[in-house]
């Protein structure tokens, strides 16, 4: 299947999914109350997103031992509550992975603005930089760990040198689901 659409059948196969008591504990292991508040914040498939990751991360890093688990799993967890600086539900969802595909993604740039008066113009661009906002809310929260807050800003940046080492295994997993 075509990967938009591949992302768009996922979107809306967890759309109803509920967290189980075990998935909410997770949560509250490696996230502070700050954190969970931004955590719980996020929609319901997003949330869910979270926990997969999380869980996949850490799978793939159980015998690499230089990546230190419990900043992998609050990456994870955090990497895209910046979504949740808007109501943006499933459609526009839908909407924003059919614009990024449309000539490499020069449409949606074009309309995506932050103080527009057009409110789908306003969540394609919470959409587009969801990583920096997420970042932007973990500093407001008090999060002083600067890898978390650099792999949250920077999961869909083009890899490059120096960079956290949490970051190719989180872009990674992140792809596939
Ligand atoms: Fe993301
Ligand atoms: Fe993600």
């Amino acid at each position: 299947m075509n990967r938009p659409l591949y992302r768009i059948r996922q979107y809306l196969a967890t759309r109803k999914s509920k967290l189980s008591y075990l998935e909410i504990d997770f949560v509250r292991k490696y996230l502070n109350h700050q954190e969970q508040i931004l955590f719980f914040r996020m929609k319901g498939f997003d949330q869910r997103h979270g926990i997969t990751v999380a869980n996949k991360c850490l799978e793939k890093t159980l015998e690499v031992n230089w990546i230190n688990k419990t900043q992998m799993a609050r990456v994870a967890l955090l990497h895209d509550i910046g979504k949740s600086s808007a109501d943006i539900g499933v459609n526009y969802r839908v909407l924003y992975v059919l614009l990024g595909a449309i000539a490499k993604g020069k449409l949606l740039k074009s309309l995506a603005k932050k103080n527009s008066r057009i409110a789908l113009k306003r969540k394609l661009f919470v959409l587009d930089n969801h990583g920096l906002l997420g970042a932007k809310m973990l500093m407001d929260v008090g999060c002083t760990d600067n890898e978390v807050l650099q792999v949250v800003a920077k999961h869909h940046d083009t890899p490059e040198v120096g960079e956290s080492k949490l970051l190719p295994f989180l872009r990674e997993i992140d792809a596939t689901l």
